[in-house]
């Protein structure tokens, strides 16, 4: 397989497109307008200066050599004309993806594998295509070129064939991967911060803490171990017994799920929207 394609050029698409090309591979990329396109380029060779920077990749060799692998379209049909594997990285809307996937298979040659990295859809509900068994989720972490998981997820109708495949591509990239047994919303990655991001909001809703001291008793305590040992080894050496007791103890409530947060609300209603704004629970 010497072509992919990258549909959607925005956080994900872009890098996605760099980390294949770093990897050898000629690389369609497409969106819908060329400013997108354009933008997508500039972000791609600026992400390959700080990779330069911080000695990670060697750009005076290789930086037009990986950027001239890159092939930018807003012509779907030309992108996927010649492609192995196409993988999108659109707007999380069910009726777009739905109606791309139709595309994907009218346009690409049969034995194109179609891949999407979804964070939360189970697309095998929606997504309609005469090869069910060449669709497959891979949901990368941002920004691609750095992080290193990919999680491969298996559909109903997947082949054992496309999952090697697609675990032997993103294997022989550098990319750690894991292919779960089947789909549930979020994956493992996503639902395990989902977790944690409830008591982060059940904390500060409640007014238990602020946003300085979760902060602080996140990195001074288990965000330490969580590289070194993970969550499941953890409880190896806190003991099983010991986690029974804690399992026992009927005082722990987890929040509920209630589909919002007063803190981030009252943020939100006053602009403080992310870095982007540079004021938010903390200035920037
Ligand atoms: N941003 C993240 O951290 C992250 C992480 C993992 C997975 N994802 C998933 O990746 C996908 C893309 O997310 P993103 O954050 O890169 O979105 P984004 O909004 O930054 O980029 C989406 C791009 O897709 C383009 N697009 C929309 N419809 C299109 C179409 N029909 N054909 C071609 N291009 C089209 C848009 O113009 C835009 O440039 C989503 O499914 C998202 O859930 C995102």
């Amino acid at each position: 397989m010497n072509n992919i394609t990258i549909v959607g050029a925005g956080t994900m698409g872009h890098s996605l497109a760099q980390v294949f090309a770093q990897g050898g591979y000629q690389i369609f990329l497409n969106d819908t307008s060329q400013g997108i396109l354009i933008r997508a380029k500039s972000l791609i060779e600026a992400n390959l200066e700080t990779l330069a920077e911080a000695g990670l990749f060697d750009s005076k060799d290789n930086s037009t050599v990986v950027e001239e692998r890159i092939t930018y379209t807003t012509d779907l049909a030309a992108a996927v004309a010649s492609s192995g594997l196409v993988i999108e990285a659109i707007v999380e809307n069910p009726d777009a993806k739905k109606e791309l996937f139709s595309k994907l298979d009218r346009l690409s040659p049969p034995e194109t594998i179609l891949a999407s990295n979804t964070s939360y859809l189970d697309i095998y509900e929606f997504v309609e295509t005469k090869r069910p068994e060449k669709v497959i989720i891979t949901h990368w972490f941002a920004p691609p070129h750095i992080i290193p998981l990919v999680e491969i997820v298996p559909g109903p109708h997947t082949s054992p064939e496309t999952v090697g495949i697609v675990k032997k591509i993103l294997d022989d990239l550098g990319k750690q991967t894991i292919v779960l047994k089947k789909f549930l919303p979020g994956f493992i990655a996503n639902r395990l911060q989902a977790a944690l991001s409830l008591e982060v909001y059940h904390l500060l809703d409640n007014g238990y803490a602020t946003p300085e001291d979760i902060d602080r008793a996140t990195k001074a305590s288990f965000g330490l171990r969580i590289p070194v040992l993970g969550l499941v080894k953890r409880v190896d050496f806190a003991g099983l017994d010991l986690v029974q007791h804690i399992l026992r103890n009927k005082s722990y409530v987890p929040p509920k799920v209630k589909g919002r947060s007063d803190a981030i609300a009252s943020m939100v209603s006053q602009g403080r929207l992310g870095v982007k704004t540079g004021k938010v629970f903390y200035d920037y």
